[in-house]
């Protein structure tokens, strides 16, 4: 018989060894699994305390009750560790198989950005006058009341001021009301050289907001200095520019106007594009719609930009591109371009 039959606390070893094993199979996750080491491994653990009947028996038992019991205890100590790794293995199997990601399905579209449509609109100005030989020339919007009014030949106190709803910073400064300011300082930044520029920029007027009329709004100024440019550049580039926005077969008619900064003064039409001149709403029965304010640059003006009135001439005009696009898109009222609506945004680019 094995000496091991004679010794009752290596036969508790073994059972406690069995017991164990048996146990470990049924833990299912960590927390119990660390439940099963305190009573088998720890301390106070089962082991423990069959070792510690070692001192009744006789000496020469004793080994082998040390030897068995570490054979137990790493024995225990590795089936621990395999069952922390499977435990944790089947946890990851099953996050895995919930946060499966198949990457074959197509992906979700990514919304793109776009231009706002008066930027839009202001590019395809740009573009149209650029092929015409027109730089962009970059003009402030806080402007002084001397550039935005004095220097283009309206005075204070004058009636011609009334066309302009003014918000004032202070008493001489002002948010431009126009980018005809922007004439003056192109011509100061340029003389004696000849000048062909145009002028986008943001112009703001302190006017109540209706489905017209909004306080702040784009207009692209054009200005174009020299020796000896007549009436008939201007209609040329002007008819040229109407026809290339809004299609060839455009008619246009200068009608006359005032303006204080060109003498003399046109406004310029184009035949209704919604009904080729018969008359609709669009137009309200006229067959005409406005699409800009003109001229031949006043002596004044030119003076005050340093030019020699004697020698040089030139012209200006000035539009409003959201009352272009209005027009050309049958949008009913101005408020929509700068209320960030993104129903409106959206159907432009
Ligand atoms: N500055 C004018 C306005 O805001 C528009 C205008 C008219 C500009 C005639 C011009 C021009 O350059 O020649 O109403």
């Amino acid at each position: 018989m094995p000496v091991s039959d004679q010794n009752p606390l290596v036969d508790q070893l073994r059972e406690v060894h069995t017991e164990a094993l048996e146990r470990l199979g049924q833990v299912s996750d960590l927390t119990a699994l660390d439940g099963w080491r305190v009573h088998y491994l720890g301390r106070k653990g089962a082991l423990t305390q069959v070792i510690r009947g070692i001192g009744t028996l006789p000496t020469a038992q004793r080994p082998e009750v040390g030897q068995v019991s570490n054979e137990v205890k790493s024995a225990l100590e590795e089936a621990f560790e395999a069952q922390v790794g499977a435990i944790k293995q089947a946890k990851l199997a099953k996050t895995l198989s919930r946060e499966r990601v198949d990457v074959t399905l197509p992906g979700y579209p990514v919304s793109l950005g776009r231009l706002h449509p008066s930027t839009q609109t202001l590019r395809e100005i740009t573009a149209i006058f650029g092929e015409m030989g027109f730089q962009v020339f970059d003009s402030r919007e806080v402007e002084s009341d001397y550039y935005n009014f004095e220097l283009l030949n309206i005075p204070p106190y004058h009636p011609a001021r009334d066309m302009w709803d003014t918000f004032y910073i202070n008493e001489r400064v002002v948010l431009r009301t126009h980018t005809s300011p922007g004439q003056i300082r192109a011509m100061q930044a340029f003389h004696p050289d000849p000048i062909r520029v145009i002028l986008p920029g943001m112009c703001y007027r302190y006017e109540a907001i209706t489905a017209r009329s909004e306080i702040m709004f784009h207009q692209v100024e054009g200005l174009a200095v020299g020796e000896n440019i007549t009436m008939a550049d201007l209609k040329g580039v002007l008819v040229n520019f109407a026809r290339r926005m809004y299609g060839a077969e455009r008619q246009v008619r200068f009608r006359c106007s005032h303006f204080p900064f060109t003498e003399p003064s046109v406004e310029v039409d184009m035949d209704c594009i919604v009904c080729n001149g018969d008359g609709c709403p669009l137009c309200k029965q006229t067959g005409w719609l406005e699409i800009l304010g003109a001229g031949m640059v006043h002596p004044a003006v030119l003076r005050n930009g340093g030019y020699d009135p004697e020698r040089f001439n030139g012209f200006a005009f000035g539009m409003g591109p959201e009352r272009i696009m209005m027009q050309k898109y049958g949008i009913d009222d101005i408020r929509y371009f700068f209320s960030n609506d993104l129903r409106f945004l959206e159907q432009f680019g």
